[in-house]
C-alpha cells in the first residue's frame, strides 16, 4: 500500500552557517525520505530557514543590512549547503513568507476564537538606550548564586544555576551595555494546560520515542504552564492580528513554517493537496526530525496548537542527540566546529552520510564523530568491501565477455540470500535503526567478497577449461553488488547513480531487488570513490581553526556605507593632556584613576589601562584625550573624558604619547 508521507527537519536559524551538527539531522532526514521514495511511497520532505526573532534582527543591525537582506543571503547559503550534501528537500522555503504569515494568523485567530489565548501584563527587563525588551540571552551580569561575572540572564556557566534575568546582579544589556530597567507590558499567552490530558494520551501512542515519553512525564508532573507567545516591537517577525506593536514570538511561527513550506510546494505542484495532509483526521503521515534540545516545542506546544486550531497532529516526532567530535563538544578552537562548506572542500559528503548512517540508532543519544574511526570505517566498508566487489569482477566482463553479463544466475543461492534480506533491512530503515541496517548490509558485502575469494576468477580466467566459469562468477558478484547498491542508495545516492550508469540501467528502486540483471550489456567500470586520507581531515581541521580566527576579527565598518562626515569628526575635541595624578582604584581590576591637566583645567578620567601601566610610570607623561566627552558617572566616581590608547590589550596597550613639544591643552588635529 502506498503511503503519503510528509517529512520535515528542524528549520535552521537564519543567522548562522550550517555545520556538521546540523547535518547530522538533515542527513538522517534525507536518508529516511529517500528510503520511503525508493519504496514507492509518496514521500515529500520540506524544510525552511527560521528567520524571525531578536538575534536575527540584531545580527542584521550589526552587519548594517536589513533583516530581509540578511535572511536572503543566508537562505542561498543554506540551500547550497544542503544540495552539496545531497540533502534533497522537495522545498526549502523561509518562515518570512506570505504562506507562513497567513497560516500563523489563521492558527492564532482559531485559538483566540476558542478562548485559548490569555492576556496579562508582565514586567520584564528593558534596555532604555535601545528601547527594547531584552530576551534572557541578551542580559548579562553576575550570577545570583555564585557571583560569577559576565553570565547570561537564564543560567550560569560556572555553577549551572538557572534563574530569571531579573535576579542577575549588576545586569547589563548585552546590546547596548546600558543597565536594564523593569518595564510593564501586556503579553499574550497560549493556554497550554488546557491540553494536558490530550497530550498525556498522545505521547503514549507511539508518536514519540520512549526516552522522550519519559521526559514528557517529568514535564507533566512538573505541571504545564501557559506559554508567552507575544513579543513587543522592535521585533523582526509577524505582527499579531488586531494587536499593533505586538509580534508572534519566533517559536510560534517557526513550526507553522513546516506547513507553510508544504503549502508553498502545493501551490507549485499540480495534484498536491494541502488539506489532504493537514486537515484533522488526515490519513497522510507527518514526521518531524528534530534535535533533543527542541523537544518541548515539538511535543507539547506544537501538537497543542495544531489541535486547538483544528488541524491534525504529527504522526511521529523523531528526536536525535547531539553530534560530538572526537569525544567532545564541537569546538571552534580545536577546529572541530566544522561548517558544511568547509567539509565539502576536503571530503566527499557521502562519506559523512555513510558514517552517520553507520552510527545512528533510534535513540536520543549523542553521536560521536571520531575521525580516526571515520577514516577506518569509510575505507574498510565503502572502498574495501562494497566497491571492491565490482572493481575485482567488472573487468572480466568487459575484457573477456564483450561487456555482457551471463544468464541463468537468477536462482543462485547467494542472490536469493541477498534478496531475502530486504524485509529486515527495510524494517531497520523504517524504524531508524540505521546502524543495524548498515551492519546487515556490510555482512552481506563480506559474503560477496568471500564468494569471489573462493571462486578465484583471476586464476580460472587463465585456464581455457575454467575461463567460462568466470562469466558466471562475475555476473553473480555484480548482481550482489547491484542489490547492495539498492540497499545503500538512500545513503549514497551519488555513488548509486554512478553504479546505475555502470550497469547501464534506469534509476534503481526497491522493487528491482528481485529482478537480477542477466544477458545485459554493462559499461566499463571506472573507480567511483577514493580512499580517505587522514591528511584531508587534518587540513580540514586546520582550516576550521582559521575560520574561527577570522570570525573573531572585529568587522571593520564598510568604508562606503558606514562613513562619518568631517563635521562628525570635527565635533571630537582631541587635546594634549598631561597626566598629573595616576592611582589604583579600590575594587576595580582594570581601571586607573587619572587626573589630566589640559593647560589649567584638570579633569578626572577612569581609564582601563591598568594591565599595561604602573601608575608611577604615567605621572608626568603627555597623552591625547577626548576632552568634550559628556561626563559619565561610574561606580568609582565621575569620568570626564577619555584617553586614547591602542594595542591588542593586556600588557600590550599604549596610551598615545605625543612629543615633548606639545603643550597641555593644545588641540590635536
Ligand atoms: N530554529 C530552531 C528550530 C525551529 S523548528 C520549527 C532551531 N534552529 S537551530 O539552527 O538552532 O537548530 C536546528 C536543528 O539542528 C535542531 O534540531 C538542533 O537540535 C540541531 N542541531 C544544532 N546543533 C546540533 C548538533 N551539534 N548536533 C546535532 N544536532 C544539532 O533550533
Ligand atoms: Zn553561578
Amino acid at each position: 500500500m502506498s503511503r503519503k508521507i510528509l517529512v520535515t527537519a528542524a528549520l535552521p536559524y537564519a543567522n548562522g552557517p550550517i555545520h556538521i551538527g546540523h547535518m547530522l539531522e538533515h542527513i538522517q532526514t534525507d536518508i529516511w525520505t529517500r528510503f520511503q521514495k525508493l519504496r514507492g511511497h509518496q514521500c515529500i520532505s520540506v524544510c525552511a530557514d527560521d528567520t524571525h526573532g531578536t538575534p536575527i534582527m540584531l545580527r542584521a543591525q550589526k552587519e548594517g543590512i536589513s533583516p530581509e537582506e540578511l535572511i536572503q543571503k543566508t537562505h542561498a547559503e543554506h540551500k547550497k549547503d544542503f544540495e552539496d550534501f545531497l540533502v534533497a528537500y522537495d522545498n526549502y522555503h523561509t518562515t518570512h513568507s506570505a504562506e507562513n504569515k497567513e497560516l500563523s494568523e489563521f492558527i492564532y485567530n482559531q485559538l483566540d476564537n476558542k478562548n485559548l489565548i490569555a492576556k496579562r501584563t508582565i514586567s520584564q527587563l528593558f534596555d532604555p538606550e535601545k528601547e527594547m525588551f531584552l530576551p534572557d540571552r541578551f542580559v548579562k551580569g553576575e550570577c545570583p548564586n555564585c557571583g560569577a561575572e559576565d553570565q547570561y540572564g537564564d543560567n550560569c556557566d560556572v555553577c549551572s544555576a538557572t534563574y530569571s534575568p531579573t535576579e542577575l546582579k549588576n545586569p547589563k544589556s548585552a546590546v547596548s551595555g546600558a543597565t536594564p530597567v523593569l518595564k510593564d507590558s501586556e503579553h499574550f499567552f497560549f493556554k497550554l494546560p488546557e491540553f494536558g490530558n490530550m497530550l498525556k494520551e498522545w505521547t503514549r501512542k507511539d508518536h514519540v520515542q520512549d526516552q522522550i515519553a519519559n521526559k514528557l512525564d517529568e514535564w507533566f508532573d512538573a505541571g504545564l504552564e501557559e506559554w508567552d507567545i507575544s513579543r513587543d516591537a522592535p521585533y523582526f517577525g509577524f505582527e499579531i492580528p488586531g494587536a499593533p506593536g505586538k509580534y508572534f514570538y519566533v517559536w510560534v511561527d517557526a513550526p507553522i513554517g513546516y506547513m507553510a513550506s508544504f503549502k508553498n510546494l502545493c501551490e507549485k505542484t499540480a495534484g498536491l493537496d494541502f488539506d489532504e495532509y493537514w486537515q484533522a483526521g488526515s490519513e497522510a503521515e507527518v514526521h518531524h526530525f528534530i534535535g533533543k534540545d527542541i523537544v518541548y516545542f515539538h511535543t507539547l506546544f506544537w501538537p497543542a496548537m495544531l489541535e486547538g486550531a483544528g488541524f491534525r497532529k504529527p504522526t511521529k516526532v523523531h528526536a536525535h542527540g547531539f553530534l560530538m567530535v572526537n569525544g567532545t563538544k564541537m569546538s571552534k578552537s580545536k577546529g572541530t566546529f566544522i561548517k558544511a562548506n568547509t567539509f565539502i572542500k576536503h571530503l566527499n559528503p557521502e562519506y559523512l552520510r555513510y558514517y552517520f548512517m553507520a552510527k545512528l540508532t533510534n535513540r536520543v543519544d549523542d553521536l560521536d564523530l571520531n575521525f580516526e574511526d571515520f577514516v577506518a570505517r569509510v575505507n574498510s566498508d565503502l572502498v574495501n568491501k562494497y566497491i571492491n566487489i565490482a572493481s575485482r569482477t567488472a573487468n572480466f566482463i568487459s575484457k573477456k565477455f564483450d561487456g555482457k553479463l551471463a544468464s541463468g544466475i537468477a536462482d543462485h543461492a547467494l542472490i536469493k540470500e541477498f534478496e531475502s534480506a530486504a524485509d529486515t533491512i527495510a524494517e531497520f530503515y523504517e524504524n531508524k535503526e540505521f546502524s543495524k541496517a548498515v551492519r546487515e548490509i556490510m555482512a552481506l558485502a563480506g559474503k560477496a567478497n568471500q564468494y569471489v575469494d573462493n571462486e578465484e576468477p583471476w586464476v580460472k580466467i587463465k585456464d581455457d577449461a575454467t575461463a567460462g566459469e568466470v562469466h558466471t562468477t562475475s555476473t553473480v558478484a555484480l548482481n550482489l553488488f547491484r542489490i547492495l547498491t539498492i540497499y545503500l542508495k538512500p545513503v549514497i545516492p551519488a555513488i548509486a547513480e554512478s553504479v546505475e550508469a555502470f550497469f547501464n540501467v534506469e534509476a534503481l528502486t526497491w522493487n528491482d531487488i528481485n529482478r537480477p540483471l542477466e544477458d545485459h550489456v554493462i559499461n566499463r567500470f571506472k573507480p567511483m570513490i577514493k580512499r580517505v586520507e587522514q591528511k584531508q581531515i587534518d587540513t580540514m581541521i586546520e582550516e576550521s581553526k582559521e575560520d574561527t580566527a577570522q570570525e573573531n576579527q572585529p568587522q571593520l565598518a564598510d568604508p562606503l556605507k558606514d562613513t562619518i562626515e568631517f563635521g562628525d569628526f570635527d565635533k571630537i575635541d582631541l587635546r594634549i593632556a598631561k597626566i598629573v595624578t595616576a592611582e589604583h582604584v579600590e575594587g576595580a581590576d582594570k581601571l586607573l584613576r587619572l587626573e589630566l591637566d589640559l593647560g589649567g583645567v584638570v579633569k578626572q578620567v577612569f581609564a582601563g589601562i591598568k594591565s599595561a601601566y604602573q601608575p608611577k610610570d604615567l605621572v608626568g607623561k603627555l597623552t591625547v584625550m577626548v576632552a568634550n566627552l559628556a561626563p559619565r558617572k561610574m561606580r568609582f566616581g565621575m569620568s570626564e573624558g577619555m584617553v586614547l590608547a591602542a594595542g591588542p590589550g593586556g600588557k600590550d596597550l599604549w596610551i598615545l604619547n605625543p612629543d615633548d613639544g606639545a603643550q597641555p591643552g593644545m588641540r590635536v588635529k
